[in-house]
């Protein structure tokens, strides 16, 4: 450590300690409606005004680590291919594209709605053939637009949707609630209540596996690469999990986002209040929400996101938060604890932890432009 950092670090630090208040949020805005409000939109060959908003809308689709693990290409102005961006997996904690190729579900449902209030039905056809081909093709989704009359669609919910992970009430989701988010996700749920003891054995796997995760340097270093601490890095890359997203507020945000770098990330003192995190949040919250699938093809992978997608934009309108909390599928062992547990004979693809709010707060995660995205 240099005497710079030192003295920086430990004069913060005092402060911390020592509770005297430092400017911090009060008079910060949201920087996500900073930069994203003010998105010039430069003309993309081939692709029209409302293509352009179409794709805007779908990149507001939440991601594992917020990679964005999406491209579109534009063949011509109705006929576009979604595809993975190799660049943008996670290899370690999501080897075979399961969270990728879910992200990328979450991104057509948004795309499939958008595309509705802009008056085009979406006809699409699954491509890819196997996310286990060592020459997997990148290219997944052939999208054609066809031009039918606009739907009434309120598309606030593409925009104000976030993930929440703290302040979730205990109170038990209500039937009607449940009922809802099932008829969204085509009857592919199971609701498990706080205090029975299959929530009990989730909550004690989400922290298990998150231990084990952190164990892991590999998976430490990928979720390092991911993290965007400073404004400028994230006004660079428009990507990836930042304080705001992470939720670390006040005092503590403030820290992270001018003293620490981005190898702290990796230090064990980062490493363990993550770990004090998940706990906390594992344990907050109605119990937990599990979105199966009917196998582990690219399609129905991409069908399952498509269906956390519709929850996820209805959930806003019930005041109920979504934390997908992944860890424990992504490990072997606790992917078997849960396939064996709770859910037999089925294939679970999503783990959530769910809760009512009583403020659903604004968005804070960031999104790369259009331009970025798209290949022509
Ligand atoms: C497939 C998938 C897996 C995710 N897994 C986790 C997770 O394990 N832990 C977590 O805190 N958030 C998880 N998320 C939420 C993302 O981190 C979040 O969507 C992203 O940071 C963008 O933020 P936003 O949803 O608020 O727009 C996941 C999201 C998706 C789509």
């Amino acid at each position: 450590m240099n005497r710079r950092y030192f003295l920086k670090t430990g004069a913060v630090a005092a402060a911390v300690l020592a509770g005297i208040p430092i400017l911090t949020t009060g008079c910060r805005t949201n920087l996500r409606t900073r930069l994203m409000e003010k998105q010039p939109s430069p003309e993309i060959p081939g692709l029209s005004p409302e293509g352009h908003r179409i794709l805007h809308y779908a990149s507001l689709a939440p991601s594992g680590h917020n990679s964005q693990p999406w491209f579109v290409r534009i063949n011509a102005p109705e006929d576009w291919t979604i595809g993975l961006d190799t660049d943008r997996r996670l290899p370690v904690v999501d080897k075979n594209n399961t969270e990728a190729l879910l992200s990328i579900g979450a991104f057509l449902e948004n795309m499939v709605q958008a595309a509705a209030a802009h008056g085009y039905r979406v006809h699409t056809t699954i491509i890819a053939k196997d996310r286990f081909d060592p020459d997997f093709n990148p290219d997944l989704v052939s999208i054609r637009l066809e031009k039918t009359h606009p739907e009434n669609m309120d598309l606030r919910r593409l925009t104000s949707r976030r993930t929440v992970k703290t302040h979730l009430s205990d109170r038990q989701l209500t039937p009607k609630d449940v009922n809802a988010f099932s008829h969204l996700a085509d009857g592919h749920l199971f609701y498990f209540a706080k205090g029975t003891t299959h929530a009990d054995h989730m909550t004690e796997q989400a922290v298990a596996n998150y231990i084990s995760q952190m164990k892991n340097r590999k998976a430490v270093r990928e979720m390092a690469k991911w993290t965007r601490l400073k404004d400028s890095t994230i006004k660079e890359h428009r990507d990836g999990l930042t304080p705001a997203g992470m939720e670390i507020q006040g005092l503590a945000g403030w820290y992270v986002r001018h003293v620490m770098n981005p190898a702290d990330v990796t230090r064990q003192t980062f490493i363990d209040k993550g770990i004090e995190k998940t706990r906390y949040q594992a344990k907050e919250g109605a119990g937990w929400l599990v979105i199966t699938g009917d196998g582990n093809t690219v399609a129905d992978l991409i069908a399952s996101g498509r269906r956390f997608q519709r929850m996820a934009l209805e959930a806003k309108n019930k005041m109920i938060a979504i934390h997908p909390m992944s860890q424990t599928l992504e490990e072997t062992r606790g992917q078997k604890h849960i396939t064996e547990n709770h859910s037999p004979g089925t294939i679970p693809h999503f783990m959530l932890r769910v809760g009512y709010l009583d403020k659903y707060p604004d968005p804070v995660s960031i999104r790369r432009p259009v331009t970025w995205f798209v290949r022509i």
